[in-house]
C-alpha cells in the first residue's frame, strides 16, 4: 500500500532522516520505533507531505506523492494524527470533526461518517457542543482520532496518541487502533509503549538517529536483544 524508499529529509543544512525505507501492506499495523529525536515525527511529516525529502520516493497506491501537497495527499486516502494532537481549541468537537472531512470525497459523506465516528467514540457525540480546549487529554485525543478518520482514509498515521494519558484511557486508545484495523484501516503506530505497540502490531521497524536499524515482525523483534535492552528495559 504504501512504500517509502531511500528517503533523505533536511531541516536546512541538518539531516534528520538518511536513506529511509519502509513498506505497509493493506490491513497491517506496522510500529516505527525510536527515541525521542530519532526521527519519527520526521518520517510522518515526509510521507504527509509536511515536509518534502531531498531524495527518495514515496508511492501509495501506486502513485508517487513525494513532493505532493499535504491536502492532496489526504485526499489520496492518508490520514496523520499528529503528535500534541493539534486540535482547534475554540471550536466545538463536531466543528473540529468537520475539518476532517475537508476533502472532496469525504465532505459529501460528512453526515454518514460523522455517525460512524460517533459509533467509534459514543463520548464525542455527548460533548458534540462544547469546545475542544475543555476536553480532558484523553477526550482530546479522541477528537484527535474522530478527526483524522473523517477524511474516511485508507491509512492511519498515529503519532504518539496515548502520549500523557492516564493508562486506562492508554488502554483505550489501543483498543481503538485495534478496532480501526479490523474495520480494515491500515495502520503506522509510532508509540513510546514499546512493548504494548509491539504486541498489537505485526511488523515493526527501528529508528536510530535517523536511519532504520532494525525491522521484522513484531513478535520477532519482541525477542531481539537489542530491543530488550534499549526499548523494553530487560
Ligand atoms: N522543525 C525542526 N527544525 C530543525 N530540526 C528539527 C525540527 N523538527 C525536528 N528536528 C530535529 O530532527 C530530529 C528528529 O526529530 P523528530 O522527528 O521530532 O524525532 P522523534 O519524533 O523521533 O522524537 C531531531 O534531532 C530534532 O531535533
Ligand atoms: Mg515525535
Amino acid at each position: 500500500m504504501l512504500e517509502v524508499c531511500n528517503i533523505d529529509t533536511f531541516y536546512g543544512k541538518i539531516q534528520a532522516l538518511w536513506g529511509v525505507s519502509l513498506r505497509i501492506d493493506e490491513a497491517e499495523i506496522v510500529a516505527l520505533v525510536g527515541a525521542n529525536g530519532a526521527g519519527k515525527t520526521t518520517l510522518l511529516n515526509t510521507i504527509s507531505g509536511l515536509l518534502c525529502p531531498a531524495s527518495g520516493s514515496a508511492t501509495f497506491l501506486d502513485k508517487r506523492i513525494d513532493g505532493l501537497t499535504p491536502h492532496y495527499i489526504a485526499e489520496l486516502g492518508i490520514s496523520h494524527i499528529p503528535e500534541g494532537r493539534r486540535l482547534f481549541p475554540v471550536m466545538s468537537v463536531r466543528e473540529n470533526l468537520e475539518m476532517g472531512a475537508y476533502t472532496y470525497h469525504a465532505w459529501k459523506r460528512k453526515e454518514e461518517t460523522l455517525e460512524e465516528v460517533y459509533r467509534v467514540f459514543p463520548l464525542l457525540k455527548e460533548r458534540e457542543g462544547q469546545l475542544a480546549r475543555t476536553l480532558s487529554g484523553g477526550e482530546q485525543q479522541m477528537l484527535a482520532m474522530g478527526r483524522g478518520l473523517m477524511s474516511r482514509p485508507r491509512l492511519c498515521m498515529f503519532d504518539e496518541p496515548s502520549s500523557g494519558l492516564a493508562p486506562r484511557l492508554v488502554l483505550e486508545v489501543f483498543k481503538v487502533i485495534k478496532t480501526l484495523r479490523e474495520q480494515g484501516i491500515t495502520i503506522l503506530l509510532i508509540e513510546q509503549n514499546v512493548k504494548r505497540t509491539l504486541e498489537i502490531a505485526d511488523r515493526a521497524y527501528v529508528l536510530e538517529n535517523g536511519r532504520i536499524v532494525s525491522e521484522g515482525k513484531s513478535s520477532e523483534l519482541l525477542q531481539n536483544n537489542h530491543i530488550k535492552k534499549a526499548y523494553l528495559g530487560l
